[in-house]
């Protein structure tokens, strides 16, 4: 079969058991994005121009802008039409490559994974690419495996994975995102890591992402991040503990150097509970 797989692996880091297992990646999905260069990993890519690039110490330096589809997007949110996570997927696109590795460091119902899913993907599977997602939430892990399933394939072409003969393109693991590098293999370029902090829609909402192992996150994808590559936060401060977090969030990115990052926020100024999205770019050398 033409098409890739992906393997879902429910992983307690702890534990001696894990669960593994793959589905057929339906290709006829995966094919969408055309805009997005056939090189893989290589820069600039190809997108559709209308204005020229922005300076060199723009993250967009090496690319045209804008993708087509983003100031509508943007537009939209500034008049309140558009969702803070559409914001987020457009600015990933902007940064993720066909093949790329990232993560999904709070997978909940699986929105975000697919998105990025889709983002490193082709139909050709020509590329690889794959999706590390994980949450401290068995029920987020299978929320998300049932999302992916829904999508992409069918639950009965669930099957044990063979070593060897399928291919990987979402990890799921169950875990917290503090421990991020015990997964990611050594020496891998990461593309980017995101976050969708505070609690899962619909479910517990006791079980939420705390400050402290929020700022250890950040500090693990800080360093493997890949240059060229971005963290991407949507914060939530409505619950108990979330504007403390914001707060953790601001620290971390006000901190890191002005010559090697591109950090910024955007926030609703007379909505105080809407969430804010923060960008931290890792400028390429
Ligand atoms: C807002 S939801 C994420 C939504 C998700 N991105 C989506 O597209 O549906 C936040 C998730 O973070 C998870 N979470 C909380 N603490 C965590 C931690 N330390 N590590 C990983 N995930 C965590 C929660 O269980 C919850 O599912």
């Amino acid at each position: 079969m033409a098409a890739g797989l992906f393997r879902a692996e429910m992983s307690m880091l702890s534990s001696t058991l894990a669960r593994t297992y793959s589905i057929p990646f339906r290709k006829t999905l995966i094919s969408f994005d055309s805009r997005i260069a056939m090189q893989r990993n290589s820069l600039p890519r190809t997108r559709h121009s209308r204005v020229a690039s922005l300076s060199s110490s723009s993250p967009s330096h090496s690319r045209n802008f804008p993708v087509p589809g983003i100031e509508d997007v943007f537009v939209g949110y500034l008049f309140g039409r558009k969702k803070a996570t559409e914001v987020a997927h457009v600015v990933w696109e902007q940064v993720i490559q066909k093949g790329d590795m990232v993560i999904d460091a709070t997978c909940g119902n699986g929105n975000d994974t697919l998105a990025m899913l889709k983002m490193v993907t082709d139909d050709s599977d020509y590329f690889g690419g794959c999706v590390y997602a994980m949450d401290v939430q068995k029920e987020s892990i299978e929320s998300t495996s049932s999302l992916l399933y829904q999508t992409l394939g069918s639950k009965e072409s669930f099957s044990i994975y063979a070593e060897g003969m399928q291919k990987e393109r979402v990890k799921l693991f169950n875990m917290c995102h503090s421990k991020m590098e015990e997964i990611v293999p050594e020496n891998s370029s990461v593309r980017m890591v995101a976050f969708n902090l505070g609690y899962l829609p619909g479910g517990n909402k006791s079980i939420i992402t705390v400050s402290n192992t929020t700022v250890l996150a950040l500090r693990a994808a800080e360093r493997i991040l890949m240059p060229g590559g971005l963290i991407s936060l949507v914060v939530y401060i409505g619950h108990p503990g979330g504007r403390e977090e914001l707060e953790v969030v601001e620290a971390f990115g006000s901190s890191l150097p002005v010559s090697d990052w591109v950090c910024c926020k955007l926030q609703m100024l007379n909505r105080p509970l809407a969430p804010i999205l923060v960008f931290m770019f890792k400028r390429e050398k």
